[in-house]
């Protein structure tokens, strides 16, 4: 914004009016509980595992850590969504260098839990190493065990195994329960350890069951949920807990069930995934007009979202963004949509505030739910490849300003503001009376306006489309006050003998920001866009956003002998500042893409971080530092005019490390459960009558749900030994239900009868649940096919393969994950054969890689999958393929990488073809299974290969299990590695362990 003259003018006229309409409280405001005993104060340090003990208690404002207040600023990331170990640092530290103080994880029973009693917590699934990694990076943690989690994975979490055993899942029956309890006890085990109550860890908060509203129509839904707390509490678990409510209704408030005569450690949560093209929802407590549910249901609990969108998750087919897949996701829930939903969320009192997702991942193996496929990177601030997108400024901003500015973790609604063109917020912090006005513009279209501040000054200030801005008034900045200035502060600290305070906004913007002084200081320039005037004991200052960078202004004397360096950034700008707090003192650190981690040692201050694009550095720290490192190498410096050591010269882009075409594949078709012949005397008889399914067992015939038999992931056979003849065949009817994108193929007598699939589908039908359908194979074809004599016969083989996609998730806590997955009824029309089934799932789990790694193909249990497998006699092949014919057809081929050392390059996996033909891929890496591509439906054409499991310095094994339904042609066509990003920098990466047999 331009400093108009007559703006100026006003303002200086009005400084006396001081303020007069400071406090708390305005019409319609709610009360406040008991928080004016808790002051606003200095946030609590960044947590470890310090082994101390902290209390964790919270009022109507905030939580309170320690006697202190915290905001609870939080992204959500799945450790299961990231099957390599080394890699949840790097994303723990990107969250963290970029402004968030929490990660709130998921833990998903079926990724532990391959059999009942079975638990593992090994590898890819060390919990106890990731929340002790979370506390090494200063996170809090959000644990979400479930039991059920939703979270568009497999059944919501509950194991396969779970969806064939007796009695209704998300209520108090004991066969259920007693599953559950042995679940807890697992996790708990570990989570007792890293407790922020007991100092062994940075465990906060504790989350039981999800969404979970089934009490309305079970009325054992409050005993269900007063079971889950007091075993949580019986297994040592002593941070409060809390619920996450869908839809805002007040379910799960503090007393809604028995706690067992415990109080006040009870948190109310709700969730919230609001449209990005209507106004943001107030759903908080100082929404204005037409308050309805969401934290006033709760008003002596802190306002608490468990989950905000911020991103969206995309189903087959790419319906919901036009097939344009997490782009578009992150297109329509942008930056500029952060600011607008969070400042709203902020302006409504909501202080516990997690960002679902804030790293989306994959969705590996058998893991997604039906209703997507592999990639979930949900268009989160950080993309699935690990690069840190231009959402992250929003959250980088508030993210450090709610950890750095206390005023905010305590704040009331103040008298009401009007703006004209925008939506006003105005609250106010009762112990320092700064004031907080958020603007909101819902139109299209920028709007100017002018606020008039509680101290009656008159701010010009332009918004936007369909954006957001938050003013502060008040604020002090170190040992100056602040009058109000049009741009976002994003922190104040003390570095050495100054304070040091940033203001962001948008590239280009003019900020406009005035300080009281009430005497002149000595301001001096250190960058040359700025501009200030002094008048009347305020010193204004305008400096444009960007246009060089950071700007600097050094406000020197005056009513201080500290001088206070006034920081201007525009978002990009601003995310390239750190501010890190070392045990001798507070650093700032400028210039890299990210901080990692910052050490003092006597004069000389060690960093690391990751350098994207070319990238100079400069630090102000405690007096008396001299030298810097970056990444263990010393950098030459020099000293500034604002105090601190910027190098002298730039630090070189990323390389982009080159990678090898993907040449050398060998081939081989299998499928030998076609044949007449084959041998399945191993295979288990599928001969039950009964099942615990939601599905009905056909009167007088056999369960054929693969669930029944053990086999709960991927594909599954079946055959048949059909005895009497089958002259008069007309035709056999496989009824089958899969979930989206299920198909099947069929043989008889080793000649294929045909395949069919469930219908592609659309944006009405993809949530829809278990996918049935009825494949009706005429005998006229085979007929022809089937010579006479052999019709004849007195026995022959039906050959089936299901590919069976995952169990339905039980969000309506309907027990829908027991919905049959296989074959369901099978019948014969013309002929009344005598008919015996037999069935074939997945061998037993990869004791490594989990039982979501592999289903049932021929090829998977016979170890075609693993690096170490030889396919020297395969038939050498070159791609792009067209070959026609149904069945299963495998490719395989070795490529080495050689990414220089300290680069962490991210990789991915394209697939292309002409999307008219019919098939599918089963990607394994180094034997783990990647993910899932229809050629024919989409959208996912590319697969991150996360670093760990593929060897960016060594030899990795691809393996393509290619199924083609014979309605077309069928490839691979292009099959290639892409780099996806690259930093010089990273985390040091363990190779995850991948036996080669
Ligand atoms: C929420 C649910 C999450 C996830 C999300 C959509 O309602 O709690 O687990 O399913 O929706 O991504």
């Amino acid at each position: 914004m331009a400093l108009s003259r007559r703006t100026f003018s006003a303002l200086a006229g009005s400084a006396a009016l001081g303020f007069a309409l400071g406090g708390s409280g305005g019409p319609g405001a709610p009360a406040a509980y008991a928080a004016r005993s808790v002051p606003t104060g200095p946030a609590p340090a960044a947590p470890r595992a310090d082994g101390r003990r902290h209390t964790i208690g919270y009022d109507h404002h905030s939580l309170v850590v320690d006697g202190r207040r915290l905001v609870v600023w939080s992204g959500e990331l799945h450790p299961f969504r990231l099957p390599s170990p080394s890699l949840w640092r790097d994303v723990l530290e990107k969250m963290r260098g970029h402004g968030y103080n929490t990660v709130s994880i998921y833990v998903a029973w079926n990724y532990h839990s391959p059999a009942p009693g079975e638990y593992d917590f090994t590898g890819v699934r060390d919990l106890d190493l990731f929340l002790r990694t979370a506390a090494e990076t200063g996170l809090y943690v959000i644990l979400r065990p479930g039991p059920y989690i939703n979270a568009e994975v497999d059944a919501g979490g509950f194991p396969g195994w779970l969806t064939a055993t007796e009695g209704a899942a998300r209520g108090t029956d004991p066969t259920y329960l007693g599953h559950v309890d042995q679940w807890l006890t697992a996790v708990n085990r570990i989570v007792r350890r890293h407790q922020h109550t007991d100092g062994g860890g940075t465990v906060l908060l504790y989350q039981i069951e999800n969404e979970y509203d089934g009490h309305v129509t079970d009325p054992s839904g409050p005993a269900y949920m007063s079971h889950l707390y007091k075993k949580v509490r019986a297994d040592g678990i002593d941070v409060p807990l809390f619920h996450n409510d869908k839809g805002r209704n007040g379910y799960w408030i503090p007393g809604s069930f028995d706690t067992g005569g415990e109080r006040g450690k009870w948190l109310y949560g709700f969730d919230g995934y609001p449209s990005p093209s209507q106004p943001p929802p107030d759903w908080g407590d100082f929404g204005i007009g037409g308050l309805k549910g969401g934290a006033t249901a709760s008003p002596r609990t802190p306002g608490f979202v468990p989950e905000y969108g911020g991103g969206w998750f995309d189903p087959w087919g790419g319906v919901e963004f036009g097939g344009k897949g997490y782009a578009e996701s992150r297109r329509t829930r942008d930056a500029a949509y952060e600011r607008r939903f969070y400042l709203t969320n902020l302006a409504n009192g909501l202080t516990l505030h997690n960002v679902y997702m804030t790293f989306g991942g994959t969705t590996w193996g058998w893991l997604p739910a039906p209703v997507v496929y592999t990639s979930y990177d949900y268009g989160a601030a950080i993309d699935e490849a690990r690069n840190v997108t231009t959402k992250i400024a929003p959250m980088h901003q508030l993210g450090h300003l709610l950890q750095r500015v206390p005023d905010f973790a305590k704040l009331d609604r103040a008298a009401d503001v009007h703006v004209a063109g925008l939506k006003t917020y105005h609250l106010t912090n009762p112990d320092t009376q700064a004031h907080v006005y958020v603007l909101r513009n819902d139109g299209a279209d920028e709007v100017t306006s002018t606020l008039r501040t509680a101290d009656g000054d008159d701010v010009e200030l332009t918004v936007a489309g369909h954006d957001a801005r938050l003013v502060t008034t008040g604020l002090s900045l170190g040992r100056r006050k602040l009058r109000y200035c049009t741009a976002q502060p994003m922190f104040v600290l003390t570095a050495g003998r100054q304070d040091i305070a940033l203001f962001t906004g948008r590239y280009g913007e003019m900020a406009h920001l005035v300080l009281e002084c009430p005497a002149e200081p000595l301001v001096q320039r250190v960058d040359p866009e700025a501009a200030w005037v002094y008048d009347q004991g305020v010193l204004h200052v305008t400096a444009p956003l960007g246009k060089g960078g950071l700007t600097r202004v050094l406000v020197q004397r005056g009513e201080s002998d500290t001088p206070l360096l006034l920081l201007f950034a525009d978002d990009a700008t601003s995310v390239r500042l750190f501010p890190y707090d070392t045990p001798s003192g507070t650093l700032l650190v400028y210039g890299p893409a990210l901080l990692r981690h910052a050490k003092l040692d006597g004069s000389a201050v060690h960093l690391t971080g990751d350098i994207v694009g070319a990238s100079g550095v400069e630090v102000w720290g405690p007096r008396g530092i001299t030298s810097v490192t970056w990444n263990g190498q010393p950098v030459r410096t020099r000293v500034t005019v604002s105090e601190s050591l910027v190098a002298l010269a730039r630090m070189p882009a990323a390389p982009r490390p080159a990678l090898p075409e993907l040449t050398g594949w060998r081939r081989k078709t299998e499928n030998p459960e076609a044949a007449a012949g084959f041998d399945d005397s191993a295979w288990q008889t599928a001969d039950k009558k009964t099942s615990f399914s939601t599905t009905a067992v056909p009167a007088g015939r056999p369960v054929l749900f693969a669930d029944d038999y053990g086999f709960h992931y991927g594909d599954v056979w079946y055959r048949a030994r059909i005895e009497g003849g089958i002259e008069d065949l007309e035709s056999v009817s496989l009824a089958y239900s899969t979930g989206t994108q299920g198909m099947l193929m069929a043989w008889l007598d080793g000649v294929p009868l045909g395949s069919h699939r469930m219908p592609v589908p659309d944006a009405k039908t993809v949530r829809k649940g278990s996918w049935t359908a009825t494949a009706e194979f005429s005998a006229d074809g085979l007929r022809k096919k089937l010579r006479k004599k052999q019709r004849r016969k007195p026995e022959h083989v039906l050959s089936v393969l299901v590919r069976r996609m995952q169990h339905d998730m039980d969000g309506g806590s309907l027990d829908t994950h027991k919905a049959a997955r296989g074959l369901t009824d099978v019948s014969f029309k013309g002929v009344s054969p005598k008919v015996s089934w037999r069935i074939q799932g997945a061998a037993a789990p990869d004791p490594v890689r989990g039982p979501q790694n592999n289903g049932g193909l021929y090829g998977e249990r016979e170890g075609w999958h693993l690096p170490g497998f030889a396919d020297g006699g395969w038939e050498p092949v070159t791609l792009p393929r067209s070959d026609e014919g149904m069945g299963v057809t495998w490719y395989r081929t070795g490529f080495r990488l050689s990414v220089p050392g300290g680069v962490d390059a991210s990789v991915g996996l394209v697939l292309e073809d002409d999307p008219a033909r019919a098939y599918r891929v089963q990607i394994f890496l180094n034997g783990w299974n990647l993910g899932q591509y229809v050629n024919d439906v989409g959208p996912q054409h590319t697969f991150v290969l996360p670093n760990g499991i593929l060897r960016t310095r060594g030899a990795n094994t691809l393996a393509l299990a290619v199924l083609a339904d014979g309605t077309s042609e069928a490839g691979p066509g292009v099959v290639r590695l892409e780099l996806l990003g690259s930093a010089v920098g990273g985390v040091p990466v363990t190779s995850v362990d991948s036996p080669g047999r």
